[in-house]
């Protein structure tokens, strides 16, 4: 492979360095691997979740493939917390860190893998203590404290589905993932820090409870962070320290329950292309397994490494790739609790700097936004201790892979762009740093036993180097086993549109060395800062409000964010003079419905949006509007013409 006209950026070979200690050694390493999942999938996987996953039976089969129903290791039974604690705490990890915590305020916790595996076994006996079991659900709506990973790891170890909410959705967000998760408890703190300030979470729990909306909610768990005051409701919440005190002297340790390899593990909402947020179901067996395997592969995991991946737990990124796949692999997981630019714009730099940081993963809009404020940033600190840098979320713009390159990684260090979705539960796309040559922009080649084609409208593949969706031919077995409690729209959405293979949702291209190249999604989902929000949410948060008649919501290119959410809004008749004040109110409102970070960038209030003949509203047209200001192509089956060039004309009101 050669630097070419088709490689503008060119393409970055590893060091010869970075092969001699890598675990997968050349691209022979890679095709070797690749070939053999390809060949034999379920010895394939059968092999690694041997190697890597501790069981307390074995499967009778590796997969049982129903389309779209998967069951990965059949049968068999074991526990993610106990992968994640035990088996490193009776190993030569006891004393080793699993979890190196700073505050944003600047305080710090270093908790070994014997004293974790306490802290959890405990929690875990608090849960039970009120009667909680395996198959009930909780909800955890917590800052990034390492009482959110405890848990986690407490609700697993015991088999009791948990759903993280990020601690920026609202409480209407937070009401409605209760209610369609059923849960019967809710583990949440006063409040967390960011920038310098408390965002509480305890005051939205009581709103989302408030008049009793939640009726099978009958236990709040409340961590103490910020210690500001809180309301505590008597018969329904309790401290979690108060709790903790209360336990026997026996409570140190809690056996985990042996689990189905399919017993859900969790379920976490994310956006869709309607307004109704859907919950991805994650199992236990085949997650895990996915999760431990790319630790090694795609991020080269060494037993000395601190690995620190800077999402937050409320997202797929965090609860792979914070808590689940690091911890799962004996790693020294990193968790920060606040923001990146507080109270510098050092801060990342600082925290590899302070604790020797060898890998890092972020997004790009992260390093977009930390580019800004100029290279005497990073330049201050000591990053010699990184070896590998990745990069998740969105596509990362060939500007931003340099400077990410140079200016942090001095040039030594691989840039691993790894795609995946919350449907996918680990990475799919991503190159192994010590076998694949990186190209600026590329996930590169596939996972093993990851079988991606591109195909058009019709489900053929297309021409090699040519655009289309991006589908997945195979099962694997991260991947969603359900929506809860929708099969037929986990049918509908991923199912049909190409018979027997899964649907993205994601346009791609294959170029002739066989690199994917990601060019975002085809749905109306919209993505700003790497996370996914749906346009049908923002619409429906403005229909709710009581002065706005339609609405429409698309995202607009966005220099930091890669997108940024943008709505055409039709007022009822009499509210027309009141635009610069509404504008204001509106966007607070979606901050309200659904949580800050949906908040609009911009609302453009029009007398009437396009729309086809049928009724619908013509997006492709509004993207357009939106991102140029013109509209072309073919607009003969608009209604009304005129509404093209009266929106083209509008200046941003708020
Ligand atoms: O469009 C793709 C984009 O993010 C979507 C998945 O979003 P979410 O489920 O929130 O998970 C994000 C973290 C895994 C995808 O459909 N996306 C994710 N990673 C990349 C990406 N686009 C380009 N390059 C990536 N590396």
């Amino acid at each position: 492979m050669s630097t070419t006209e088709k490689d503008p950026h060119g393409v970055y070979p590893p060091s010869p360095e970075f092969v001699r200690h890598a675990h997968v050694q050349g691209i022979d390493g890679y095709r070797d691997l690749y070939r053999r999942a390809e060949q034999d999938p379920e010895a394939f996987w059968g092999e690694i979740a041997s190697e890597q996953i501790h069981w307390f039976e074995k499967w009778t089969r590796v997969l049982d493939w129903q389309p779209p129903f998967a069951h990965w290791f059949v049968g068999a039974k074991t526990n993610v917390s106990y992968n994640c604690l035990d088996r490193h705490a009776a190993s030569h990890r006891k004393n080793k860190i699993a979890i190196l915590w700073e505050g944003e305020p600047g305080e710090h916790r270093h908790i070994t893998y014997q004293e974790l595996l306490r802290l959890v076994c405990r929690f875990a006996n608090v849960l039970k203590a009120r009667g909680l079991k395996a198959g009930d659900r909780s909800i955890i709506y917590m800052p990034m404290v390492p009482e959110l990973a405890v848990a986690m790891l407490a609700c697993a170890r015991l088999g009791i589905t948990h759903s993280v909410v990020f601690g920026g959705f609202s409480a209407e967000a937070l009401k409605a993932r209760i209610q369609d998760l059923g849960a019967s408890v809710v583990i949440t703190c006063d409040g967390g820090y960011r920038r310098g300030k408390e965002v509480a979470l305890k005051p939205a729990v009581d709103e989302a409870l408030a008049a009793g909306e939640c009726p099978t909610i009958k236990d709040v768990i409340v961590y103490k962070r910020t210690g500001s005051n809180v309301s505590m409701t008597s018969g329904r919440d309790s401290w979690w320290h108060e709790l903790d005190a209360a336990l026997p002297d026996s409570a140190d340790f809690c056996p985990a329950v042996e689990l189905d390899s399919e017993h859900p593990l969790y379920v976490l909402y994310t956006s869709g292309t309607t307004g109704k947020p859907k919950g991805i179901l994650h199992m236990t067996g085949g997650y895990l397994t996915h999760v431990t395997a790319t630790m090694k592969w795609v991020f080269d995991l060494k037993d000395s490494d601190t690995f620190w991946c800077s999402a937050d737990i409320g997202w797929v990124t965090g609860h792979s790739y914070v808590v689940y796949g690091p911890l799962s692999a004996g790693a020294t997981t990193l968790m920060y609790e606040g923001a990146p630019d507080y109270p510098q714009f050092d801060r990342f730099w600082k925290i590899i700097a302070r604790h020797r940081v060898n890998t890092f993963y972020t997004s790009p809009t992260a390093i977009r936004a930390l580019i800004r404020q100029g290279d005497q940033w990073p330049e201050a600190h000591d990053l010699s201790s990184l070896r590998l840098l990745g990069s998740v979320g969105e596509p990362i713009n060939p500007a931003a892979w340099e400077w990410y390159y140079r200016v942090i990684g001095k040039g030594r260090c691989p840039i691993v762009d790894t795609w995946w979705q919350t449907e996918t539960g680990g990475m799919l796309i991503a190159p192994m740093p010590g076998a694949v040559p990186l190209k600026p922009g590329s996930g590169t080649l596939p996972m093993p036993g990851v079988i991606p084609d591109i195909v058009d409208f019709h489900g053929y593949p297309v021409e090699p180097g040519r655009e289309g969706f991006l589908i997945l031919r195979r099962p694997w077995p991260g991947m969603i086993r359900n929506i809860w409690g929708d099969p037929e729209r986990f049918k509908e959405q991923y199912w049909t549109k190409v018979p027997g293979a899964y649907f993205t949702g994601d346009a791609a291209r294959c170029d002739s060395d066989g690199y994917y190249w990601i060019l975002g999604r085809v749905d109306d989902v919209m993505n700003v800062s790497g996370h996914r929000l749906s346009t049908m949410e923002v619409e429906s948060a403005l229909v709710k409000h009581p002065f706005v008649a339609e609405a429409a919501v698309v995202g607009k290119p966005h220099e930091i964010t890669g997108q940024a959410v943008c709505c055409f809004v039709t007022l009822k008749k009499g509210h027309a003079s009141e635009h610069e004040k509404l504008g204001k109110e509106l966007r607070q409102w979606v901050a309200h419905e659904i949580g800050a970070f949906a908040r609009p960038e911009e609302i453009r209030f029009t007398d009437a949006l396009p729309k086809t003949r049928s009724g619908k509203i013509m997006r492709r047209l509004l993207r357009e509007i939106v991102s140029s200001n013109t509209v072309s192509g073919d607009v003969t089956t608009l209604e009304d013409l005129s509404v093209i060039a009266n929106l083209a004309a509008q200046t941003d009101e708020d």
